[in-house]
């Protein structure tokens, strides 16, 4: 029996990109049993932001596993954490100084909506249409990304309500060229005074770019609006930055971009290179009140995650990774820009840093999902690894890792051209 028949026995919940068995893989690149190789422009679905096997990263797993594997959170502290957490505060906003960890980013989104609720006593929590918090009950309830990651799972946790998203580019009310024109933030303002009221709202939770969604950056007046209405009803504010976080925006963080700080700041993902941690990092007039016992986990913050988190936190530091998006993204911006005026099909290029979305539209306006996925499937032909995104999955979206180079950001736009046209 080969070996790929045992992908019979997978459940096939995990809907499928690629049929590729991986071997191994470094930097930009994986590599199949069958001696394929692919530019890895999906990262695991942002993930290994500093390529992958950094082996930096590597030598730190490698070196902790020797010492600790398991050091349970509630029994000790271990050392990965603590270093974890100095780490964490030099690149996080300083008023977030108090920190939780566990394993996934639906985990430490539940935990943060648990958090909020308790502190604040209110019940209700503040989602936005188009939004992707993960998949389990608290955060699949926080979700409307796709209606497919509701289906068949309710009832749903109650006490969430859906508010506009921003989503400047298909703006139906769009009154301004260059700014957002306000009418999200008006209806949630209604809704404040009709679904529920400001005495009741825990908190707001919002990805400061729009992942699952369609890779949409949320204007800076929206989120900037999100903090002003959050302070004015006295309820929190947590930015989900699952996706958006660790440079991937070609900031440390997407909220940065607006200027903002959130009460609560959800991480996962870039955190640790692969290795499963998730987090939060919350002001500590809010966190110290969470009771102990009340949440927790027996693998949260465990020992190689930790380490792992640690080492890509300093390669990223000491080898400009968050500069490097910046500029990449400008350079993967620019190509594809350039492509747009080539190709009808394109409607709209749009992103921050190296989470950059490619929508395709057909000529009736309707979006083209068909197309979006034929394309994909001829880059992963040609090489290359890409996903998709967006309600109606008609979105491309490109997230390289960290230390794409020029010839890599080039190959990546020619191959991805080459696929349109065929
Ligand atoms: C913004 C955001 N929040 C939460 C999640 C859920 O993370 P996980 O899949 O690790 O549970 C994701 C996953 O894609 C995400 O993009």
């Amino acid at each position: 029996m080969s070996l790929f028949e045992n992908t019979a026995h997978l459940a096939p919940v995990w809907a499928r990109y690629t049929d590729v068995v991986v071997e191994r893989a470094e930097g930009a690149y994986l590599y199949g049993t069958d001696g394929s190789r692919y530019l890895d422009f999906t990262c695991g679905i942002g993930v290994t932001n500093t390529g992958h096997c950094h082996p930096r990263v590597v030598e730190a797993i490698r070196e902790q596993a020797g010492l600790l594997l398991h050091g349970q959170v509630n029994i000790v502290y271990h050392k990965p954490m603590l270093e974890l957490v100095a780490a964490l505060r030099r690149i996080v906003p300083s008023a977030l100084d108090m920190f939780f960890f566990s394993n996934s980013g639906a985990e430490a989104v539940e935990a943060s909506v648990k958090l909020a609720r308790q502190v604040t006593g209110r019940p209700d929590v503040i989602a936005f249409v188009g939004g992707f918090h993960g998949r389990t009950y608290g955060a699949m309830a926080l979700t409307s990304s796709k209606g497919k990651y509701r289906e068949g799972s309710a009832p749903l946790p109650s006490g969430i309500h859906f508010a506009p998203y921003a989503t400047c580019s298909s703006c139906r009310f769009k009154t301004s060229a260059t700014e957002c024109c306000g009418e999200p933030l008006r209806q949630l303002r209604h809704m404040l005074n009709t679904q529920t009221n400001g005495a009741s709202v825990a908190a707001m939770i919002v990805e400061p770019v729009l992942g699952e969604g369609g890779y949409i950056p949320a204007p800076a007046s929206f989120l900037q609006g999100l903090r002003a209405m959050c302070d004015e009803i006295g309820a929190l504010l947590i930015v989900d930055e699952v996706q958006s976080g660790f440079g991937r925006t070609g900031r440390w963080w997407g909220h940065d971009h607006a200027g903002i700080t959130p009460d609560i700041m959800v991480m996962a993902k870039g955190i640790a290179s692969g290795m499963p941690l998730s987090g939060l990092a919350a002001r500590r007039e809010i966190m110290s009140q969470w009771q102990p016992g009340t949440h927790g986990g027996t693998y949260g913050g465990n020992a190689l995650s930790c380490a792992a988190a640690v080492a890509t936190i300093a390669a990223m530091q000491e080898e400009g990774m968050v500069e490097n998006a910046a500029r990449q993204g400008q350079n993967l911006m620019n190509a594809l820009c350039g492509l747009k005026q080539r190709q009808p099909i394109i409607s709209d290029v749009r992103g921050a840093g190296l989470m950059v979305g490619v929508e395709l539209t057909n000529a009736d306006g309707s979006p083209a999902a068909a197309a979006t996925k034929k394309a994909i499937a001829a880059c992963r032909e040609r090489g290359l690894l890409l996903l998709t995104c967006g309600t109606y999955d008609n979105v491309v979206r490109f997230i390289p890792p960290l230390i794409v180079n020029d010839e890599q950001v080039i190959e990546a736009v020619s191959i991805f051209a080459e696929s349109l046209g065929a």
